[in-house]
């Protein structure tokens, strides 16, 4: 338990709550204490007042003897204290210690009798005394009548009753620290459950990830560090989860098309050499394997430079270019098969125009854009590429009037593998990963791709490219 975040947090708490309590609760105590013992005090010098004036009121004759005894007696009383009122000649003390006074015996009581008879006042908080086998708060006061220091008062308050009273006092506070502690447990415990608890469920989702299980999205929602983790977790949990689901698509994908002309090539194969195909059809089932086999070289090399692109592992020789005569030789490439259509180009671009690309990407990225449009025209069509200076970028398009696009297919045409009318994907010689090398060629030349289109209507495609300043 003390392992994890939530132990930790419960222990910490309860030993800071404790702590701070307990401390709280010695200071409280000790100051009730002292507030005990200096009113005791008070209480005691006042009496010895009393008694002090008491007794010069006797000493003048103006109260009786008994008088005195009952309302010394009745201070004694109500003080807890035993009060001693005595005459003393401090001729003959300071000359041989004469001091006799039945029970009186403590040894401490000569040394402050001589402080007395001088004026001063004594205290002694916590003094042991012999004569009442205890601690006791001990006061000696002047005994003044007509000015004149005459003896001294002495009040001797066992401490075991103020003791009784404080320690009462002190089992209060104490159960009352009690209390708190116990009181707040609750609040620590859910308090360190409400900050463990999204810690623990962002571990166990990170270690269902890593078992490839999975995982529904942490439901923490705060605007602390923690809601913040959670919120980041989530979205590397739907990155992972893409990443993986296009992993698997890709495998498909790749499967698949790798299988559709193997299986054909393997079944004209077959064909042969079972006889079924004769001699003098042969030529035409060779030029169909070549065609395949043509195909299957277009395509993994495709991919190959996919992934080289995407890895980040390819460096662009970046130069100042004449955009017309890179058109021209990606139209010249591509002339043969424009012709066997009848398809005709125009525009063509500004002659000026200079672009900052990589010569040998920029005709990639023009022969899938111009051998797409090409091939999605109909025989007779017409292809025209403008370039249009915007500044800091040369826009470049490319527009047919071919077949077009739907606007359901057209978000997805830059995406690997994706072509628009899936029934056309077996007889015509497309794997759909053209536009998405020309997407990451033209994100690497620092320029944007889009595409507008509509059915029967025809397709364009552009793409910027930084200008030559
Ligand atoms: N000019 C266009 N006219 C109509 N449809 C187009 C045009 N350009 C692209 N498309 C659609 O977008 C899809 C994706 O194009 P992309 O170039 O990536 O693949 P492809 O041409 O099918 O195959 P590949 O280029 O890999 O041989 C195409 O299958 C097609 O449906
Ligand atoms: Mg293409």
């Amino acid at each position: 338990m003390f392992k994890s975040v939530f132990g930790r947090l419960l222990t910490t708490y309860l030993i800071i709550t404790i702590l701070v309590v307990a401390t709280l609760t010695l200071v409280v105590s000790s100051i009730y204490k002292d507030a005990i013992f200096s009113e005791k005090r008070n209480n005691l010098e006042a009496a010895a007042k009393k008694v002090t004036l008491l007794t010069s009121d006797f000493m003048n004759k103006k109260i009786e003897a008994a008088e005195l005894s009952a309302a010394i007696d009745a201070m004694g009383y109500s003080t807890g204290a035993i009060i001693y009122a005595l005459k003393i000649d401090r001729a003959k003390f300071e000359k041989d210690q004469a001091f006799r006074v039945d029970g009186l015996n403590d040894t401490f009581v000569p040394g402050d009798i001589l402080k007395i008879l001088d004026g001063q006042t004594v205290f002694r908080n916590k003094q042991y005394s012999e004569d009442f086998g205890t601690y006791v708060l001990f006061i000696g006061y002047p005994l003044t009548v007509n000015e004149r220091n005459i003896g001294a008062v002495l009040l001797f308050c066992p401490i075991n009753d103020i003791n009784q009273n404080v320690n009462q006092m002190n089992l209060a506070i104490w159960l009352a620290a009690c209390l708190v502690i116990i009181g707040s447990m609750p609040f620590i415990y859910f308090n360190s459950r409400r900050i463990s608890r999204p810690i623990k469920q962002i571990e166990i989702a990170a270690r269902k990830i890593a078992a490839g299980e999975k995982v529904e999205d942490t439901d923490i929602v705060s605007d602390d560090e923690i809601g913040k983790l959670s919120k980041s977790f989530n979205a590397m949990k739907d990155q992972i989860e893409l990443t993986e689901k296009m992993r698997r698509e890709l495998i498909a994908n790749i499967s698949h098309d790798l299988r559709t002309p193997l299986t054909s090539i393997n079944g004209f194969i077959q064909g042969m050499l079972e006889g079924i195909i004769k001699p003098e059809d042969q030529f035409q089932y060779l030029k169909i394997i070549q065609e395949e086999t043509n195909r299957l070289i277009r395509m993994t090399s495709d991919i190959l430079d996919l992934a080289k692109i995407e890895s980040g592992s390819i460096n662009l020789k970046i130069e100042e270019i004449n955009l017309k005569g890179v058109v021209d030789a990606a139209i010249s490439s591509l002339r043969f098969k424009a012709q066997s259509k009848n398809i005709t180009f125009f525009g063509q671009g500004d002659p000026d125009i200079r672009v900052l690309a990589d010569a040998e990407k920029l005709m990639q990225i023009l022969s899938n854009i111009l051998g797409n449009a090409i091939k999605y025209t109909a025989e007779g069509g017409n292809i025209n590429i403008t370039s249009e200076n915007q500044g800091e970028m040369i826009r470049i398009s490319v527009r047919d009037d071919g077949i077009g696009i739907s606007q359901d297919n057209l978000p997805f045409i830059f995406e690997k593998f994706f072509r628009a009318d899936q029934s056309r994907q077996t007889d015509e010689d497309s794997t759909g990963l053209g536009l998405s090398i020309v997407k990451n060629l033209v994100a690497l030349s620092g320029g944007n791709l889009g595409a507008e289109s509509e059915i029967g209507v025809g397709t364009t495609v552009y793409f910027t490219l930084p200008s030559v300043k």
